[in-house]
């Protein structure tokens, strides 16, 4: 499984990236899941079923990696690809799967998000939060992680502080540090066997979340501002999953499962991901189900795999998953030309130009006399071009790759414009003074390098410009869901464009061992900066409302978010599911959309789940779906959000939606249906008024959604909201049609 923080130019990441390679090993390890923690559990339960497959004790033993009993029943084990399906077969295993790696995917983004520094809180409560992050470990130095006049953790803590190398420990804002690395692998250079975090990818989402405020933080007075998570009041427990080295282990993250939920978190926060798989074959579907179980919300990165569509990973119905934006801030970098022209492009540049100008060239003109001619110099490949042309001078290329930075530098340039067809909505961070083009205005370069015998640029420090508009990034992952037709993914965005939180500074800024950055607060983007939003809002709403279910907390989030604009976002709510998040609005959403444990089965029910995995799920007290009351309605689950899916562009629309909402605004409220539609598209919903007499009252509805054919459109947009006057509760409707989108 992968990080969902987007740095295709920082070669550090790029390890996390690489997909674990499927050669000829004998034995692999498997996690062999078994549903909830037993009742009593002793270390003999797994041993001597992994014995009945292995033949004998002794190899069981040797092959045994790790049992997990504390919140939810597996084990994880060395097998060969026989014995696993063995053990899929046997009495009481819900399912076996290979341990794969998953990627990791200022700080004004919460004023941009309606909640500013003087936001209403919940100071009292707001203490007893805990929210577990799932990442690369956390610097406990850092400011943002002060605990000033918080007092000792909430007496339902019961999670460890691991003392280790380089680690100094916590205090009563980081209450829990613990680092996961089950296959006993030594780490290389530099990450360490201990929660610190080298690599500054924990540590900034961390402080996203929960960080206390720091004034004047930024990057080199880049986003100079304070920086604050949404619940400065909130503990933080911090579980290393992922390693700098190694990416994140399918068996670390249910390890860290296993604890988080037995220690007492309130919310987990995992910008992780990976291939979306079938939910009883994910890890993180797995964990997060048991999280569900008992009360906590477990909040995921989409994915940076965007904007192609059915890239969305994390999609199970009880996570709630996060897409990026663009902030009220955009970094925009200029390039001063020598006949005095001015083109403005993105990146974080923090360098500031020590000279009037600097000789220009192209790659073209710096190649290499014998390259290989598989490389191109155009593209500044590595190996293509010739130091002693490149030395000192500003070099324009066209990247196919994204270290070419440090391969420029090596090669002693002075500045770096890289002309990039994609992802100029977010400006990146390089180790030298650099720019990234769009195709039209590289050609103004190319032509002013074509038009002089002497060309001189000179790129200027980047600096901050005003949005109006936030736009769904680029690189976040999209719908439609992979897995579950029916079910809306994302469910919401978040900011997660050029985001300044703290940092490590056990690595350099760009996480290049060349750089001598080393800095406090970092400049980040990707899906794994816009999923600590919604984690901190998660935290805020729980602050206030301590009793509500992870449902609850995701419907209010969900329908109080900002709508988006469908036009200006190819496949709108592919893009952005409910909206952009307004934490502010979800404490008093009105009307929330409930579910529990068993509405969940109902859906996998619906989803054709089968008898042995439904026995185990739900611990022997359904046998098989028959038993299992059924789900209502076209997609059998109480969603935020509705999902209709035709097989082709000729069939016809037809579904109906039961839903249930519960009241937890006024006592006394009524509540109007209000239906937005395109032409073509019927939606009708009945009873028209919900009128609500107490308060936790639920009332029941139907959507009826009719329509004509598809024909070309890939997708239609159309929504309900549930209007009291004082509360506007909405939903999406999307009809879409599964071929034409992947
Ligand atoms: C940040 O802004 C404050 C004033 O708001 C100023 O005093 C400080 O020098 C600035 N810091 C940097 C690094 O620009
Ligand atoms: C040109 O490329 C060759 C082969 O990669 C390399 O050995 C040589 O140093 C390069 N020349 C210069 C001047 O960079
Ligand atoms: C610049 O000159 C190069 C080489 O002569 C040529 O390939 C390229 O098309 C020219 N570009 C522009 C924008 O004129
Ligand atoms: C951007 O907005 C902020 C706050 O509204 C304002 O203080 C600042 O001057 C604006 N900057 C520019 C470049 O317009
Ligand atoms: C249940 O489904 C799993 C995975 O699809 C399959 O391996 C297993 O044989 C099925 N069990 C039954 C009883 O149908
Ligand atoms: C499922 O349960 C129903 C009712 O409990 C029972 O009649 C039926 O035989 C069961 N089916 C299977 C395949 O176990
Ligand atoms: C709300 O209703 C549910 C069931 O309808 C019940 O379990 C719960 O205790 C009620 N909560 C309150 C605060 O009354
Ligand atoms: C939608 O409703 C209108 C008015 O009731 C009706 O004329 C039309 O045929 C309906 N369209 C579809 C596709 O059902």
């Amino acid at each position: 499984m992968g990080i969902p923080m987007m740095s295709p130019l920082a070669s550090l990441f790029l390890a996390l990236m690489v997909a674990l390679c499927s050669g000829a090993v004998e034995k692999q390890t498997y996690v062999v899941y078994m549903g909830d923690a037993p009742i009593s559990f002793t270390a003999n339960m797994h041993h001597d079923i992994l014995a009945s497959v292995t033949g004998s004790h002794e190899i069981a033993k040797e092959s045994m990696v790790y049992s997990y009993s504390r919140s939810f029943n597996a084990f994880a084990a060395k097998l060969s690809p026989e014995e696993a399906k063995t053990l899929a077969g046997t009495e009481g295993v819900v399912s076996v799967f290979p341990n794969t790696r998953r990627k990791l995917h200022t700080t004004d983004s919460w004023d941009f998000v309606g909640l500013p520094l003087k936001m209403r809180r919940s100071i009292k409560f707001e203490r007893d939060v805990i929210i577990g992050m799932f990442d690369t470990g956390i610097t406990p130095t850092s400011r943002s992680f002060r605990d000033d006049r918080l007092g000792p953790p909430p007496a339902k803590w019961t999670g460890k502080c691991e003392k280790a190398k380089a680690f100094s420990g916590c205090n009563n804002k980081l209450i829990g540090a613990k680092y996961y690395r089950l296959d006993g692998s030594k780490p290389s250079k530099p990450e360490i066997l201990s929660p610190i975090d080298v690599a500054g990818h924990g540590t900034h989402t961390a402080s996203t979340a929960a960080g206390k405020p720091v004034r004047r933080a930024s990057l080199y007075g880049l986003a100079n501002g304070t920086a604050r998570g949404a619940v400065p009041g909130a503990r933080l427990a911090a579980y290393k999953v992922c390693w700098a080295d190694a990416g994140c282990p399918d068996v670390d993250i249910l390890a860290a499962f296993d604890d988080a939920i037995s220690d007492g978190v309130d919310v987990i926060s995992m910008s992780v991901g990976g291939p979306p798989l079938a939910y009883f074959s994910d890890s993180l579907a797995i964990g997060a189900f048991h999280a569900m179980k008992k009360g906590v919300l477990t909040v995921m990165s989409a994915g940076n795999d965007g904007p192609s569509p059915g890239t969305t990973e994390n999609v199970a119905p009880w996570i709630f998953t996060v897409g990026a934006t663009t902030t009220g801030r955009h970094f925009k970098t200029k390039v001063s030309l020598g006949n005095g022209k001015v083109i403005t492009g993105v990146s974080v540049n923090t360098f500031a130009p020590s000279k009037q100008y600097y000789p220009l060239i192209s790659g073209l003109q710096a190649a290499n006399q014998s390259y290989d001619p598989w490389l191109h110099p155009i593209a500044c490949d590595s190996g293509s071009l010739d130091a002693n042309k490149v030395k000192g001078k500003v070099i324009f290329c066209m990247p196919e790759y994204g270290d070419v930075d440090s391969t420029v530098k090596d090669l002693g340039a002075a500045g770096f414009i890289g002309q990039y067809d994609y992802g100029l909505d977010t400006g990146f961070s390089f180790v030298l003074p650099s720019v990234q083009l769009d195709a039209i205005r590289s050609q103004l370069i190319q032509r002013y390098i074509n038009s002089t015998s002497s060309p001189r640029a000179i790129i200027h420090k980047t600096f901050a410009t005003n949005a109006t508009v936030a736009h769904v990034a680029s690189f976040s992952s999209r719908g439609p869901n992979p897995i579950s037709r029916t079910i809306l993914k994302p469910d919401i965005v978040a900011p997660g464009v050029d985001i300044l939180a703290a940092y490590t500074r056990l690595s350099s800024m760009t996480g290049v061992d060349d750089d001598d950055r080393f800095v406090n607060y970092n400049i980040m983007s990707g899906t794994s900066m816009a999923c600590p939003h919604v984690s901190g809002s998660v935290a805020y709403v729980k602050s206030f409302h301590s009793d509500w279910s992870p449902a609850a907390i995701k419907s209010a989030l969900m329908t109080t978010a900002k709508e988006m604009i469908p036009r200006s976002h190819d496949r709108a709510e592919f893009s952005y599911g409910a909206g952009m998040l307004n934490p502010s609005k979800a404490l008093n959403p009105g009307l929330i959309y409930d579910m529990d444990e068993m509405s969940y089965i109902q859906f996998l029910c619906k989803e054709g789940i089968n008898a042995s995995q439904l026995r185990i799920l739900t611990s022997g007290e359904f046998s098989n779906c028959s038993a299992v009351p059924p789900g209502l309605g076209y997609d059998g689950i109480n969603y935020p959000a509705m999902q209709v899916y035709v097989k082709t562009s000729g069939e016809p629309i037809d579904a109906a939606f039961h839903r249930t909402v519960t009241n937890v605004g006024s006592v006394k409220s009524v509540y109007r249906a209000r239906v937005k539609a395109p032409t073509g598209l019927n939606v009708t919903v009945s009873p028209q008024t919900l009128s609500f007499t107490a308060l936790n009252q639920s009332l029941s509805f139907e959507v009826k959604v009719i329509g004509e054919p598809l024909g070309t459109k890939p997708v239609i947009s159309a929504s309900l909201v549930w209007d009291d006057v004082r509360h506007k509760v909405r939903s999406p409707i999307v009809v879409y049609q599964f071929t034409a989108t992947g």
